[in-house]
């Protein structure tokens, strides 16, 4: 591996992106959990055990005080990028990041985290949520099927990349679980959403269609995951997010 001349590409509040010859370091700040990184090592690992494209994983080391993930780069630029540069090609980007997804969760991998037992939990700890609300998502979460579908968890056009000689590569497997499709398609129904509501509804009706889902049956998740990702925090979020939490429903 090859760090001469890193170069920083992207800064957050708990991480630096840097990029290298070869590689890509994502460094996290010293107060982020030693634990936390090295799940997300150890979920892109098991991912690269399917065969799904992803970057491959180099090290995990000590880096400015915190932990850093070390992994091969791709070459490429995000769907997210793409789709912004050529809206007008954007239903033929939809859909191909709908067969990328589906091809995520036709994969199995039998020791990625469970999905329904990182929700509950999450939920579980909301403490913004009254325990009725709590114990409605959780009822409802409870009856849903289990599946044990590799889920990605954090699917959006910025965690793909597509190379120029139109190699597909999946990034941030941070949130990766196994547990049941339609959750994960309406966590990226909702973070489009959050966004921008046009592209959620297009998103929606791709999914539904190739994949022979019923919309209500993706919808009824909906609920579960906006509690879940209010667990993150964002204030600008919140009021969208208790939009789809849907409280009046349990009242
Ligand atoms: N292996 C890689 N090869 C090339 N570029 C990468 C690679 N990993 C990350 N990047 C670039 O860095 C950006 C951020 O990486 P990543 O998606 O892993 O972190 P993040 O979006 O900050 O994470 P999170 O969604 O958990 O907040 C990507 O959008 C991409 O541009
Ligand atoms: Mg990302």
């Amino acid at each position: 591996m090859d760090l001469t001349n890193k170069k920083l590409i992207l800064e957050r509040k708990h991480k630096k992106v840097y990029e290298s010859n070869d590689c890509i370091i994502k460094s996290f700040s010293k107060e982020h959990p030693k634990s936390d990184v090295f799940n997300e090592a150890l979920n892109q690992a098991r991912i690269e055990e399917t065969g799904l494209n992803v970057p491959k994983v180099l090290a995990v080391e000590e880096m400015d005080g915190g932990w850093a993930i070390i992994m091969l780069k791709k070459n490429g630029k995000t769907l997210k990028e793409i789709m912004e540069s050529d809206k007008e090609n954007i239903r033929k980007y939809m859909d191909m990041f709908v067969d990328i997804q589906l091809d995520i969760h036709s994969k199995s991998s039998p020791l990625l985290n469970r999905m329904n037992l990182k929700f509950s939990r999450q939920i579980n700890e909301l403490k913004e949520l009254s325990a009725t609300i709590r114990y409605e998502l959780l009822t409802r979460l409870d009856g849903m099927k289990k599946h044990t579908k590799v889920c990605h968890g954090d699917f959006n056009p910025s965690n793909v990349l597509i190379g120029e000689d139109g190699e597909i590569s999946i990034i941030d497997w941070s949130h990766a679980t196994q547990g049941n499709a339609a959750a994960d398609a309406a966590n990226t129904y909702l973070l489009f959403a959050l966004e921008d509501k046009e592209l959620a509804d297009m998103y929606m009706d791709i999914y539904c269609k190739k994949s022979d889902t019923a919309r209500q049956y993706v919808q009824r998740w909906l609920s579960i995951v906006a509690a879940q990702r209010l667990s993150k925090n964002v204030e600008s979020e919140k009021e969208l997010l208790m939009q789809y939490i849907d409280v009046v429903d349990y009242l």
